[in-house]
């Protein structure tokens, strides 16, 4: 996949140049690739073609409205976590039958929403959550489809901040408490047991943890069948790994035959919850470089994008390459590419080699489709950045920039007498 590369010494997105949509939507931006959307949901999709599945893409990666509307148009179900990405996924076309809504603080308007909206099940976290659930469907009349979220205790090998899936993260239910769980829901009627799931973590590069978990899982999910309970579904969540710099992360496609091989036997649907791996390398950053300055031997590249666009190298120092919009042969030399925010942590990369390029030059930050824009805030007065999508040779934007009135809305001047 390369919907991102050089055309006579210029970057573009698909068929068009990446100059050319600074030009016309200022900077800094976020730019989709709408063909790298595609390409990576259908590589998962072809992948189990012929297996009962559901791709259950990871709202919270890029919840972008258009985003979500081009997944639910491949036949996307969604992966959500809250009230407002329920919406979101909704508003986009996707479909209620296809939602899993995980997260361990779901709130009683929440559940409510959804079960009302009718979504294929909840992944729950904790009793407590299930007796929300089973009050909620009975005021309701209705039944809530329910699976256990299981924390497999395996160990995913990722940045311990993005890594769910062992005993002393606050996800899931252990193996134990899950047992208890299943037979505490069979036994009552405002619930439906749907399926079981569990979800290890983010950007892993290896699939043995994905095989380790899905054997744990399978072997609860056999002993709960023996009980005369019927399970449709076998959720293993999401967090295959992309390349961000020099990882080596399996193809979608190989994941998903690893899956199937472990899931043989079983009539189960299989679901997955991927995000980074479907939009991670199918968007990127676009920012000018408004200064740049040296002081004590180190090189400053001072850029329009920072922190509050970009938070993923100051909160979890990731890695993410950083091009020339405009290629240049010029020598490397280690550079500080930092942003606007009066934080020394505002940073999009330390001391990486950059070649020399003069003020006002646009610089491409690789790999932020995922956790990108979803992450981003107004921290510094600072407005929320566009995010434009490519198809072929015509772009659109799909999310304006964000104006001074956006970033104060909702406030007001205290009026009380002091
Ligand atoms: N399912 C569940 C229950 C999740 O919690 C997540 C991600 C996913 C699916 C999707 O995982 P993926 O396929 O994208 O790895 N902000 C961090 C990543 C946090 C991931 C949280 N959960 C980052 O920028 O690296």
């Amino acid at each position: 996949m390369n919907e991102f590369f050089y055309r006579n010494g210029e970057l573009y997105c698909e068929d068009v140049s990446v100059t050319k949509i600074a030009g016309e939507v200022g900077t800094p931006f976020y730019l989709y690739s709408s063909d790298a959307l595609i390409s990576r949901f259908k590589a998962y999709d072809q992948a189990f073609s012929g297996s009962s599945h559901l791709i259950c893409y990871a709202v919270k990666a890029n919840s972008n409205l258009a985003v979500l509307n081009l997944l639910a148009g491949l036949g996307s179900g969604a992966d959500i976590v809250s009230g407002g990405e329920l919406r979101r996924a909704l508003r986009a076309g996707i479909e209620a039958a296809s939602i899993v809504y995980s997260g361990v603080g779901k709130t009683e308007q929440e559940i409510r929403q959804a079960i009302e909206a009718g979504i294929l099940m909840f992944n729950v976290e904790s009793m407590q959550e299930l007796d929300v659930i089973t009050r909620q469907a009975g005021r309701l009349g209705l039944k809530a489809p329910i699976s256990f979220r299981v924390n497999p205790d395996v160990d995913p090998m990722t940045h311990p901040y993005i890594s769910t899936g062992l005993k002393k993260n606050k996800f899931g239910l252990s193996m134990s408490d899950a047992r208890k769980a299943y037979r505490a829901a069979a036994a009552r009627k405002e619930l439906r047991i749907s399926g079981i799931s569990c979800h290890i973590g983010s950007q892993l590069t290896e699939l043995q943890p994905f095989v380790d978990a899905f054997r744990r899982i399978r072997t609860l999910l056999e002993e709960i069948e023996s009980w005369d309970i019927e399970i449709k579904y076998i959720d293993t969540g999401g967090g295959l790994g992309i390349r961000y710099n020099d990882e080596t992360a399996p193809e979608p496609a190989q994941y998903v035959r690893t899956l199937l091989k472990e899931a043989e036997g079983l009539n189960q649907t299989v679901i997955v919850e991927p995000g980074r791996s479907i939009a991670g390398n199918a968007g990127i950053l676009v920012t000018r470089m408004l200064y740049t300055k040296e002081h004590e031997g180190r090189r400053f590249y001072i850029v329009d994008a920072g922190m509050n666009d970009l938070a993923r190298p100051s909160l979890y120092q990731a890695y993410h390459a950083i091009f020339p919009v405009e290629e240049t042969d010029t020598p490397l030399r280690e550079t500080d590419v930092v942003g606007p925010i009066c934080e020394t942590g505002d940073f999009l990369a330390r001391q990486r080699p950059m070649p020399d390029v003069p003020r006002g030059s646009l610089l491409a930050v690789m790999s932020a489709g995922a956790y990108g824009f979803t992450m981003s805030s107004n921290y510094n007065s600072r407005p929320r950045i566009p995010e434009v999508m490519v198809k072929g040779d015509r772009f659109q934007v799909v999310r304006s920039r964000e104006g001074f009135e956006h970033v104060i809305r909702g406030e007001r001047l205290f009026e009380l007498d002091c």
